[in-house]
């Protein structure tokens, strides 16, 4: 049987280098997001260049159902999935009451409900087989509350918490489960997709490279969450001496993600 490796949000950033990387390790790949275009272009190009099927799936993660579309995708053109990368994702920056409420309610349907979803209608087969790995890209940003960041962190904090847990339900299965929490990345659609002044954020802007070695990490060890970079790791470390609203304060310092002064603070 050749299985495939399904990306979600592979049309641009982390998930388009994701796919690469994938590809150029032989994997056959379902790249999802909704810009078909980008994804036709990417799938031609992965097709010639790494000799691998490569489908297509065109679907928006912030439509009610979509996770089941998906899924009936790959079951309809006999495409088993025994990796699932979950990619998609975006941010909204700024004061959390000001935030436009249906892009909210968008941000909690791809970055949870989709990632929710997805890993429940795959895990079931992968269970069958004994066989699977479930990738979910989280952030260092679940790891506490980020003002200015609240209902993305929050969103972050669901999928780390939603690793954790399934990673303990999936012991003695043959299939795993891991995130990577990655800090600030070099990806400026990222930003400007969520209103972040890209200059405001203090702490270093690592390349998505990192994320790819974590994905390695991931796939080569047993650690459940993954955290890409030693600053990463340290800012995780000194969280446990810390009173969290200290934690806060330098996450809101360290993002810069707030609207500060005047009627806006
Ligand atoms: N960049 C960072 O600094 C950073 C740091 C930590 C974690 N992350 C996480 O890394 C992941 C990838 O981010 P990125 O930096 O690669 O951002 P990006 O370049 O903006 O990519 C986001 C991807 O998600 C897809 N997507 C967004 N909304 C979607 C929807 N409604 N339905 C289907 N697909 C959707 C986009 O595709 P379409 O627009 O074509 O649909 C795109 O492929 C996200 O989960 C993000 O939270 C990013």
């Amino acid at each position: 049987m050749s299985f495939y490796t399904l990306i979600t949000g592979a049309s641009t950033g982390i998930g388009r280098r994701l796919a690469e990387e994938f590809a150029s390790m032989g994997d056959n790949l379902v790249l999802v997001a909704r810009s078909q275009d980008k994804l036709e272009t990417l799938a031609a190009e992965l097709r010639r260049s790494c000799g691998i099927e490569v489908q297509v799936c065109c679907q928006d993660l912030a439509e009610v159902g979509a996770a089941l579309k998906v899924f009936g995708f790959c079951e309809e053109r006999g495409l088993p999935i025994d990796k699932l990368v979950n990619c998609a994702g975006f941010s909204i920056a700024g004061n959390f009451e000001r935030m436009d409420e249906e892009t909210f309610v968008q941000m909690v349907l791809v970055n949870m409900v989709a990632v929710a979803a997805l890993t429940r209608r795959f895990l079931p087969a992968m269970r069958a087989r004994r066989r699977g790995v479930v990738i979910n890209i989280a952030s260092l940003a679940g790891f506490q509350g980020v003002p200015g960041m609240a209902g993305y962190s929050a969103s972050k904090a669901f999928v780390v918490n939603l690793t954790e847990a399934l990673s303990v339900e999936l012991q003695g299965t043959g299939v795993r489960i891991f995130a990577v929490c990655p800090s600030f990345l070099d990806n400026d659609l990222f930003y400007s997709r969520a209103g972040h002044d890209r200059s405001r954020i203090v702490t270093p802007v690592s390349s998505p490279e990192v994320v790819v070695k974590a994905v390695h990490r991931g796939l080569d060890g047993k650690q459940v969450l993954i955290l890409p970079t030693v600053l990463d790791r340290l800012m995780v470390f000194v969280q446990r001496f810390t009173p969290r609203k200290i934690v806060v304060l330098l996450a809101d310092i360290f993002a810069g993600a707030r609207e500060r002064g005047g009627s806006n603070g």
